[in-house]
């Protein structure tokens, strides 16, 4: 079966055609990243903007087949910005009408998950045939950080998330303050190769408390409390302005010390509680789900982690490219999750739960 997918949840525009599930045929992704990059975040309007400009030319890129050849459209709706969720949502509803296909609608952070069964090479299906029930994923995006358990496809359970900041928000907000641009984890990733993960003695917050819950805020303010000697407190609101960043007299040493003890303090609370879930509930595997699971780091001390305290639990992270928003997670989860719904009953929903 092939499966059309679109996402266009926040600033990228995405479109792929996955067959069986498992086997991408072809994947187009454009993203509007660097029109946001001097407001230090996304802005919802331009996104939305570049989605209308460049969803058409996506989908005619990403379209290799012939649509006959096509079974069904699957797309995201939700959770997200609002205005970007709309465009792919009301395209796809278009193209179902006129195409008469059977349109599935996909949960974004759903469709993270199956970042993990998609590749682009032949043996495809062997990767997604040595994913094992029960297993617990980590989705780790801008906006989520959730451990949930799954004990077959459709079959979720969460059993925990963050309490404030996401582990990617954390990452974002961090790389502001130390004036390292936008997006954040990227950024920090590469500030931190020539730091020291332990110059700074960051929190590990909740790590040693019971539950599978995260929280990110205080980790962030201690960082700050660190680059910003003379305006110490963030915003009332919780957020920084851009002038607070990397204050006067912060070296670029330092900044890179900050970068690595922050993201080894981020990895430490996520591998931890991870760890944790897969003992608890003696999972078969083990999957990393997001656009912060494309950090090298993450991945290399997880796969270590699991390797020497659980050798016998399967370990999977999708391929780099799609950690980050893609439309082949999407068609993939459409497919291991086939409920079609009539186009006239599909809406965007920007907070859409988990399930
Ligand atoms: O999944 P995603 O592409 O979009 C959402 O659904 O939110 O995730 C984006 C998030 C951003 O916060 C970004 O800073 C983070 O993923 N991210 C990273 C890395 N690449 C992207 N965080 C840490 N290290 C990375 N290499
Ligand atoms: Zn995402």
């Amino acid at each position: 079966m092939k499966i059309l997918g679109l996402e266009t949840s926040c600033d990228e525009t995405a479109a792929a055609i996955v067959e069986d599930g498992v086997k991408i045929l072809s994947s187009t992704i454009a993203s509007s990243s660097e029109f946001h990059e001097k407001y230090g975040g996304i802005v919802p309007e331009i996104a939305a903007r570049q989605q209308v400009k460049v969803v058409i030319p996506v989908i005619s890129e990403a379209l290799i087949s012939p649509v006959e050849e096509i079974d069904t459209i699957a797309v995201t709706i939700g959770p997200g910005l609002i205005g970007s969720l709309l465009i792919g949502v009301e395209t796809a509803k278009v193209l179902a009408w006129a195409w008469q296909k059977p349109l599935v609608p996909v949960n974004h952070l759903i469709g993270h998950v199956y970042g993990n069964f998609v590749a682009e090479v032949q043996n495809a299906k062997c990767k997604s045939q040595r994913i094992e029930f029960p297993a617990v994923v980590l989705i780790v995006s801008g906006g989520h950080t959730e451990l949930v358990l799954i004990e077959d496809h459709g079959k979720l359970k969460w059993l925990g998330g963050t309490r404030d900041d996401a582990a990617g928000e954390a990452f974002d907000k961090v790389a502001r303050i130390l004036g390292l641009g936008f997006p954040g984890g990227p950024a920090i990733e590469k500030a931190a190769l020539s730091g020291d993960p332990i110059a700074f003695n960051f929190p590990r917050p909740l790590i040693y408390e019971d539950g599978f819950d995260f929280s990110f805020s205080g980790l962030k303010t201690a960082v700050f409390r660190k680059v910003a000697p003379v305006k110490k407190e963030p915003l009332s609101s919780g957020s920084f302005t851009p002038a607070d960043k990397a204050g006067a007299g912060t070296t670029s040493q330092e900044i890179a010390d900050l970068s690595a003890s922050f993201q080894q303090a981020v990895i430490d609370c996520l591998i931890h509680k991870t760890l944790k879930v897969a003992k608890k509930y003696q999972v078969k595997s083990i999957l990393l789900a997001g656009g912060v699971a494309a950090n090298q780091k993450l991945r290399a001390a997880m796969e270590l982690v699991i390797k020497k305290n659980l050798p016998s639990t399967l370990y999977f992270q999708p391929s780099l490219k799609y950690c980050t928003d893609n439309a082949a997670m999407i068609a993939s989860a459409a497919y291991f999750n086939f409920r079609p719904v009539p186009f006239e009953k599909i809406k965007a929903e920007s907070n859409l739960p988990l399930f």
